[in-house]
């Protein structure tokens, strides 16, 4: 484990909160957890920075995944000042468990693509659905300002691995693309692991709580299986990485058990 103490560059950039006390200790939860998984994040980015650099494969990318991981370390402490500002500490454990897998055994390039296929392509599109979704039921205010910050630049980490991987799949070699293809369906049954440990399958929120940004667990569930099947699918089928062009859900599926 690793202690993560944020409060003092947290409390630096409280917002200004109403909170209904009857969801203040959920929304306390809530924005601790988020301000942990941000700050795995940007170790997340810092571990991929590090592996393009060792394959030597787009060089000239690698000081986007740093700018990249710094604005994730920005979004942990924006989610510690909500925490600080509803009465809480940004302060908590971080697991202590290797940010990316490795790859060994196939090409560094793909081995790269990977990962970008799994953390911007995946991870970050699934980011952008939900925080869109928690933003449209928030009031105007200092939170969601924070909020949209965040958004923002989770959609520059979207676009960056849909772009990235747009130019380069095409020229890809059929064995390097096959390499990359061949790691989807774990990336996807990763990704369905991560979320529903994240979202739990809770029905409503408690009074005041959307205005504090929570979101009933299962409605962001069915939000993050149509992101899979409506967006990241289709997208990944563009691209020649799935190979069933109409039914995001029977892939899904056949992925997960689900
Ligand atoms: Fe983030
Ligand atoms: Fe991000």
């Amino acid at each position: 484990m690793i202690a993560l103490d944020l409060r003092d560059a947290a409390r630096a950039h409280r917002p200004a909160l109403e909170a209904d006390p009857r969801a203040r200790a959920s929304a306390i939860a809530t924005w601790r957890g988020r301000m942990i998984n941000e700050w795995s994040s940007s170790r997340v980015f810092g571990a991929l920075a590090a592996q393009m650099e060792r394959a030597g494969a787009f060089a000239a990318r690698v000081s986007e995944i740093e700018a990249f991981a710094e604005e994730e370390r920005t979004h942990g402490v924006l989610c510690g000042a909500v925490v600080e500002a509803l009465g809480g500490e940004a302060r908590a454990d971080l697991p202590d468990c290797p940010p990316i897998p490795e790859h060994t055994g196939v090409d560094p390039e793909v081995a790269v693509l990977r990962n970008v296929l799994s953390i911007c392509c995946l991870s970050e599109t699934v980011a952008v659905a939900l925080i869109a979704a928690e933003r449209l039921e928030m009031p105007e205010g200092a939170l969601r300002d924070l909020l949209t910050r965040i958004w923002s630049d989770e959609i520059g980490h979207a676009r960056f691995g849909w772009t990235l991987l747009g130019e380069v799949v095409p020229a890809l070699s059929p064995e390097r693309r096959a390499g990359l293809a061949a790691y989807v369906p774990t990336a996807l049954a990763h990704l369905v692991e991560h979320e529903l440990a994240h979202l739990p399958a809770t029905r409503g929120t408690p009074p005041g709580g959307e205005a504090l940004g929570l979101c009933a667990g299962e409605d962001a569930r069915a939000l993050f299986f149509d992101t899979v099947e409506q967006v990241i699918h289709p997208r990944l089928s563009e691209l020649g990485l799935v190979e069933d062009t109409s039914d995001g859900r029977r892939v899904l599926s056949d992925t997960t058990g689900r």
